[in-house]
Formats: C-alpha cells, sequence, structure tokens
C-alpha cells in the first residue's frame, strides 16, 4: 500500500506533489520521490529513502521546475527500502516515469523477457517492469500504449504515467488498487486517496477497475476498458482534512478493519494458484526441508494468535509436529534449536524486541529462520534467511487487525507448500483449499455486512466488565485473538477457553447476563460446542455465536448468531476473528475508550 500523487496545471508541481505526499504517509513511509516534466519537456526524478523529510531537504537545495509531476510515497512489498527501489521509476532511455501501487504478480516473466529485448533495470521493484514495458511497446500514443501494456500485466495496479514525447499529460490506470481524480479550474489532479489533494479541490471522479484517467491542465477524460469515453459522475467530498486521512472512518482500526479484503488479495496475489502455492520468496525446497527435524513458531502478542493457527495447520497438512511459543518465553527457557531447526518468527513491525531476540538466539545455535512480517526492509526481516511479507499495508491502530488475517493467511499457505513438499497433502485437498483461500475476501466482506448488528449488541452491552470466548480446535485461536482484541482496546477483562475445559473450572464463572462468545465453526466439533453453548445457557449466559452457514438449530439456543457462508473449516479463522474485531471495536466506542491508541500500549514493542 503506498500513496500517489499527481498534478498538471500552472503553478509549480513539487510543492503541490510534497504537499500531497505527506498527507499519504500514513499509507507509506519508507521512501518517497517526485517526477516533474521541466519547461523543455525533459522528466527529471528525485527520490530518497526514509521519511519524506529526507526528500524534502533534497529539493530545498535542488528544487525541481515544472507545472507537470507525478510523487510517491512507499511501503515497500519488492525489494527493500532504498533509494534505488523508490518510486518513480524510469524506462532506461528516462523518456517514461512511473509510480505504483500494488502488485505486478508477473513480474519476473515480464522483467526476463524485457531484459532480453535489450531494457536495463536497476532496481529490484515489481513496479519497474512497468516502466520498460511501456517504454517497449511505445508507439506515439501513450494511452494505446497502456492499453497494450496492461493486456500483458497481472496483478494489481494503481499507476501515474508521464512520457515526454507527449509531455501536455498524466495518463493514470487503476486496477484493484484506488486511485482517484481531481478537477480544478486550470489543474487536475490524481491521488491514490483523496487527502493528498482536498486542499485543491472537493470534486472527484471515483475510478474503477481498468479505467484509464488522460489528464490535462483544463481536461479530464476518463475511457473505460474497451477504450470508450465513460461519463463519470463527479463525488463531492464533504470530509473534513482530519477524517479525510481515515478515508472518511471515524478510526483508524475501523478503516482497517474494513481495508482487509484488500489486505487479503495482497497477500495472496502471485502466490495462491488453483491447484499450487508458489511462494517465490521462500527458499524453502524439498532439498533444505530435508535437514529440518523441528519446527518453532515464535511470536508475541496477535501474531503469536497467528503463529497457534500456524502450528494447528502445518500439523494437520505437513504432518510434522510444531512447537509453537511466545518470543518473551523462548529466549529464557533454553530451548531446544539446533542447525536442524527451523524457526518461524511472526511480527507485523519487524521490530519487536523480543521476537529479534529469540531469532538471534536460534541463529547462534545455527536454525534456519523464516520470517513472516509486514514491514520489508525491517530488523526482522533483515535478520531471517527468508522472509515471507504479509503485504497488508501500514496498520496505524495498535490493536492489529488486517496483519493478522493477512499473517494467517501466509501461514496457511506456508502449512500447504510444506504439504506439498513433504506428500502429505494431496493435489485434491491443495485445490480445494487454494479456492477456499482465494474465496477470503468475499467471506470477509459478509463479516464486514453485519457491522450493523455487532455494533448494536455492542452497545446493548458495553458496560459489562468481564466477558468469555469459548471454542475447539481452530476456533479456540480465534477465541484467543478476540479475547485479545476485547481486553485492549475496551478495556473489558476476558479470557479464552477451549470449550472443553470449561467443566474443569471456568463455568463457575458463568452467571445472570454473563456474555459468552461462542465460535463453533468447525464441524467436527459443533456438536460438542452446542453442549457447551447449552451449559452455559442454563447458567445464565448471554450467548453470541459464530457459526458456518445451515446451523439453524442454534437459533433457539443462543442470544445472537452471526452465520459465516460454508468454506472449509481450515479456512475458516481468517473471517471468523473479523466478527470479534468489529464488536471489540464497538464496545470500545461505547465505553468511550481511545481505541487507536490503548492505554499503556505501543505499536511497535521494541523493548522488553
Ligand atoms: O509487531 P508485532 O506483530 O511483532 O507485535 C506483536 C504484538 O505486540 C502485537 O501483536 C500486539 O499484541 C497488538 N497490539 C495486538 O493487537
Amino acid at each position: 500500500m503506498c500513496g500517489i500523487v499527481g498534478y498538471i496545471g500552472k503553478k509549480q508541481a513539487q510543492n503541490i506533489l510534497i504537499d500531497g505526499l505527506s498527507k499519504l504517509e500514513y499509507r507509506g513511509y519508507d521512501s518517497a520521490g517526485i517526477a516533474v516534466m521541466d519547461d523543455a519537456g525533459k522528466i527529471q526524478v528525485q527520490k530518497k529513502k526514509g521519511r519524506l523529510k529526507n526528500l524534502e531537504d533534497i529539493l530545498e537545495k535542488a528544487p525541481l521546475k515544472g507545472s507537470i509531476g507525478i510523487g510517491h510515497t512507499r511501503w515497500a512489498t519488492h525489494g527493500e527500502p532504498s533509494d534505488i527501489n523508490s518510486h518513480p521509476h524510469l524506462s532506461s532511455d528516462g523518456r517514461i516515469a512511473v509510480v505504483h501501487n500494488g502488485i505486478i504478480e508477473n513480474y519476473i516473466e515480464l522483467k526476463e523477457m524485457l531484459i532480453k529485448a535489450g531494457h536495463r533495470f536497476v532496481s529490484d521493484t515489481d513496479t519497474e517492469v512497468v516502466a520498460h514495458l511501456l517504454n517497449e511497446l511505445y508507439d506515439g500514443d501513450i494511452v494505446a500504449t497502456l492499453q497494450a501494456a496492461v493486456k500483458q500485466i497481472k496483478g494489481s495496479y494503481a499507476l501515474g504515467i508521464l512520457c515526454d514525447e507527449e509531455p501536455d499529460k498524466i495518463v493514470a490506470i487503476r486496477k484493484d488498487s484506488p486511485l482517484i481524480v481531481g478537477l480544478g479550474e486550470g489543474e487536475n489532479f490524481i491521488a491514490s486517496d483523496i487527502p493528498a489533494i482536498l486542499k485543491h479541490t472537493r470534486d472527484v471522479y471515483l475510478l474503477d477497475n481498468d479505467e484509464i484517467a488522460v489528464l490535462t491542465a483544463d481536461s479530464v477524460t476518463v475511457l473505460d476498458r474497451y477504450g470508450e469515453v465513460c461519463g463519470k459522475q463527479i463525488f463531492k467530498v464533504d470530509w473534513d482534512p482530519g477524517d479525510a486521512e481515515k478515508g472518511g472512518y471515524e478510526h483508524f482500526m475501523l478503516k482497517e478493519i474494513h481495508e482487509q479484503p484488500k489486505a487479503m488479495m495482497d497477500t495472496l496475489t502471485g502466490r495462491c494458484f488453483e491447484d499450487k502455492i508458489v511462494l517465490d520468496d521462500v527458499n524453502l525446497d524439498a532439498e533444505v526441508m530435508k535437514n529440518i527435524n523441528r519446527i518453532q513458531i515464535v511470536a508475541c502478542g496477535t501474531a503469536y494468535h497467528a503463529g497457534m493457527v500456524g502450528k494447528y495447520l502445518i500439523e494437520k497438512f505437513a504432518r510434522v509436529s510444531v512447537e509453537t511459543e511466545a518470543a518473551s518465553e523462548y529466549r529464557y527457557k533454553d530451548p531446544l534449536v539446533d542447525e536442524h531447526t527451523l524457526l518461524i518468527v511472526i511480527s507485523q513491525s519487524g521490530e519487536t524486541a523480543d521476537t529479534l531476540a529469540a531469532i538471534r538466539l536460534a541463529k547462534e545455535k545455527g536454525a534456519r529462520v523464516l520470517a513472516i512480517t509486514n514491514v520489508v526492509g525491517s530488523s526482522i526481516a533483515r535478520e531471517a534467511d527468508d522472509v515471507l511479507y504479509t503485504n497488508a499495508g501500514p496498520e496505524i491502530a495498535v490493536a492489529s487487525t488486517k496483519a493478522y488475517v493477512t499473517q494467517v493467511g501466509c501461514i496457511t499457505m506456508l502449512a500447504l507448500h510444506f504439504g506439498l513438499l513433504n506428500g502429505t497433502v494431496s493435489a485434491e485437498k491443495v485445490a480445494q483449499i487454494t479456492a477456499a483461500l482465494k474465496r477470503t475476501p468475499e467471506l470477509i466482506e459478509k463479516a464486514l455486512a453485519d457491522e450493523e448488528k455487532l455494533k448494536a449488541f455492542a452497545y446493548d452491552n458495553f458496560k459489562i466488565e468481564d466477558m468469555y470466548f469459548i471454542g475447539r480446535g481452530l476456533d479456540y485461536y480465534t477465541c484467543m485473538e478476540g479475547s485479545l482484541k476485547a481486553k485492549e482496546i475496551s478495556y473489558i477483562h476476558s479470557d479464552a477457553y477451549t470449550a472443553g475445559e470449561l467443566k474443569h473450572g471456568p463455568i463457575a464463572l458463568i452467571d445472570q447476563g454473563t456474555v459468552v462468545v461462542a465460535v463453533c465453526t468447525q464441524e467436527a466439533v459443533f456438536d460438542k460446542m452446542l453442549s457447551n453453548i447449552k451449559e452455559v445457557k442454563a447458567r445464565g449466559a448471554q450467548v453470541l455465536a459464530i457459526a458456518q452457514e445451515g446451523h439453524d438449530e442454534l437459533l433457539p439456543e443462543v442470544d445472537q448468531v452471526f452465520f459465516i457462508p460454508r468454506v472449509d473449516d481450515e479456512i475458516i479463522p481468517i473471517s471468523a476473528i473479523v466478527y470479534l474485531q468489529i464488536l471489540s471495536y464497538y464496545l470500545s466506542v461505547a465505553r468511550g475508550c481511545d481505541v487507536d491508541k490503548p492505554k499503556n500500549l505501543a505499536k511497535s514493542v521494541t523493548v522488553e
């Protein structure tokens, strides 16, 4: 998830681009850059690793003059944060400049083809192929060239393009990544998000997938996928600038909850295919795995819960035993770890001190380390041997949401990958699970559609002081994560229990009105869960249940039920948690808590 801005008009573009990028830094902030067309029609580029300030300092000394330009603030996915990997990217002859948000799935294939055709690549990014491909296909008409290029590109993209042979225009396109056009008087804009241009205009076109926008200073033409001009409706923005950063949502957490379908799509893109899993970034092939006889998963908080799901699925698909440990425990317990160990660490920030210490300890003993993280170039990414990026985009709210679902997405793919290497999962099962994984964005959308009902439940119950989550198998890990969400943002005391353990103690806590969230999506143990629900109900509990569609027998037994569309049990943690995130979010709002910055907590725990 990166930020894009573009300007064409009569003012100096540089200042407008920098100001726009400053409003988009929440979308990515590991590097930034701009390309400006000078009055002689030459494209000049300046880009710099780090926060926008680094770029500003350079531009202050050596401004780029011109009134047409594109800019970018990056959240790295392919290639570490560096000056070279920053956008804009140029064609080898410097005549086409591109900024990009999204992932080019087939960039390796395209890169090989373009290198053979004589193009010279300088960065490790997927984006650079777009600049060279446009250059390769250019026939004097940048719009027609773009139409031809996107036929060869697979993946998601919002692109802003400058071409020095057509110095009076900016061309832009989107597919599965947001892009808008801002309409001004004698000036027009593109942006990945509204805040970037709010200072200049409140009239925008929201581009739909495959639409191309052609901007001059005085006109905007939008073409549909067939090249026909389409009559776009003007969307009038009435948000204030503060809300705009949150995309109109009241809090970053809610915005990030709603970003989950897209985040999951980005996680799966280029990795999850009909009958196979391709984890190009991870060099764990059959040869390497032959040397591994122990797998450990280590993480903290929410990431640890994703690790629990990982343990379950790796054991299920790959039939090897996996140990899971909180990183803060691992480092002090003299763990059994050696050169035959694969340590999998999971971390959104890639900077968590305990997780980092676990890596160092394991590496000292010769272990191989695979990191699942969201931050390219983070300490954990740099110290691990292999990295699987979650591609969730920046997560601002302290409470982790989209990072969690994408971590679970990654570890599910990894479990299938190991299963395939070990020959312990059939081709049919892989096809079945990958098909289910591809449905996860839609399943999350279904959970989001239940937001109002969850909100109502939260507002009816926000005064509670205790809350319990019960589930079995994979549902138990969803309960652990749901319980953590409730604690950290609504400050309600909560616990998660495996439902079978209730009778061994926790049921003593259930009283008239106690809220119990029963996650009962796992088919093999549904009947057992139904009995547990009856047990807590009989003691006066108020029960909110989450189950797969078709279990109408729950209706008379519970106070509220949310049904998930039928899908393989193994995939359900990715959508079931969304109901609990929304529930916690509204409990927190109703209780007047600081949702995005809960007390005593930090987004990144870089100290012990
Ligand atoms: O950045 P990390 O994923 O390593 O962070 C781990 C935990 O600190 C984090 O998941 C924490 O539990 C979140 N606040 C949960 O919402």
